[in-house]
């Protein structure tokens, strides 16, 4: 950036004198400041030193090509707009080019005008860039700050309100009568109801940050998803729904953390029972090729109206309906989401009204090479 002053810095890297003095006159005249250097050595010299809002490399040099100038510029100054400059045939280059990093290519010769128009287009997009990185950051900032208030503000008094009630609920038991106490039982279920939702949502915003799901071992999903159905059975027995899983125990293990991995059949077992009338059937079943595990999680329930279908993975979203029986904060599907992508993996549903809904879960498994 221009440091001294506030005129945009240029810098053009190019073995041609005549060039490099064409550009600079017509640059300079609008407004900019400009340096060049004759090649590549000194030109990521000087753009390391001054780092210029913009650069114009040109792709046919002696010593060092306009590539390999490009894809070091584009690395060390990651703001600045790269452009090459190319010879009439190398259109193929200037496509690598912009694989490479470079916002755009000017092939030679051109007219002052192209080389002021593409400038101020360069240095705009650059302003754009800048600013939406700003915006990023800002975000980011303030869903840190977010999560740092729900954890210490609203959890801390949360878990001393809950024993609390617990304490009061035991001295209850023989001073109230039980109108009092069914109150009581109420308030207890909510404030329950409440924590499981901060817990939930500091979850989520944990793996958002790294600092959740972060061990990589081997798991092998024949054991996860058997605990989870285990965790889970006295819930379907509850409602009577059986729970019928095919996964073969030679599956080959991916790479992840079990607990997570655990949760999110949990989860979805979860959503299964709560969604599927008595008596229902849960089926989970596995598919496997070369590169893929495809785990379905198929329930007889409700399902999903199609318009609904595209938002359960956002947070909070909930189906409204006659079939909400059971209470939840929404949050069940974003945080199953986060896991699978922090396994690489995906997580996709499908759904017909009344007939059920099917969880599709992706792992990549690693690949054989033969070798
Ligand atoms: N198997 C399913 N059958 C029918 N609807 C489902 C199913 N799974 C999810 N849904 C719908 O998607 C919504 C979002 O699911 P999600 O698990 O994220 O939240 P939740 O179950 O409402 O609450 P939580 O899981 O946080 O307790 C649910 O409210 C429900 O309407
Ligand atoms: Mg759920």
């Amino acid at each position: 950036m221009s440091a001294n002053n506030d005129k945009p810095l240029i810098l053009i890297i190019d073995d041609e004198e005549a060039l490099r003095d064409g550009c600079r006159q017509v640059l300079e005249k609008s407004g900019y400041e400009v340096i060049t250097a004759a090649q590549g050595a000194e030109g990521i010299k000087m753009a390391r030193e001054r780092v210029p809002d913009m650069v114009f490399v040109d792709l046919k040099m002696p010593n060092m090509s306009g590539m390999e100038i490009m894809e070091i510029l584009s690395k060390d100054i990651p703001d600045t707009i790269l452009v090459m400059i190319t010879g009439y045939a190398s259109i193929v280059s200037a496509v690598e080019a912009m694989q490479k990093g470079a916002y755009d290519y000017l092939p030679k010769p051109f007219s002052p005008d192209q080389l002021r128009v593409l400038t101020k287009r360069g240095l705009e997009h650059r302003t754009l860039r800048l600013e939406a990185k700003k915006l990023k950051e800002e975000k980011d900032l303030m869903q840190k700050n977010f999560i740092t208030f729900v954890s210490h503000e609203m959890r801390s008094p949360l878990v001393v309100v809950r024993q609390y009630f617990e304490t009061l609920k035991e001295i209850a038991a023989d001073k109230f009568d039980n109108d009092i106490k069914e109150i009581m039982e109420r308030c207890s279920k909510r404030l329950e109801n409440l924590e499981e939702l901060v817990e939930h949502w500091l979850d989520i915003s944990r793996i958002e940050n790294g600092t959740f799901a972060q061990r990589k071992e081997a798991v092998m999903l024949s054991s996860v998803i058997k605990r989870a159905i285990e965790e889970m059975a006295p819930v379907c027995r509850k409602r009577k729904i059986t729970v019928e899983a095919d996964v073969p125990d030679n599956l080959p293990a991916v790479k992840g953390d079990e607990e997570s991995l655990v949760r999110v059949f949990t989860n979805l077992i979860g959503n299964a029972s709560k969604y599927t009338p008595e008596e229902g059937k849960i089926k989970i079943s596995v598919e496997k090729d070369d590169y893929y595990i495809r785990i379905n999680v198929t329930d007889t329930g409700c399902g999903i109206p199609a318009d609904k279908l595209p938002f359960v993975f956002e947070p909070f979203f909930r189906v409204k309906g006659k079939e909400e029986r059971d209470k939840g904060s929404g949050l069940g599907l974003a945080f199953c989401k986060k896991i699978m992508e922090s396994h690489h993996g995906r997580i996709e549903m499908s759904s017909r009204e009344g007939e059920g809904t099917t969880c599709l879960l992706t792992f990549p498994v690693e690949v054989e090479t033969g070798k």
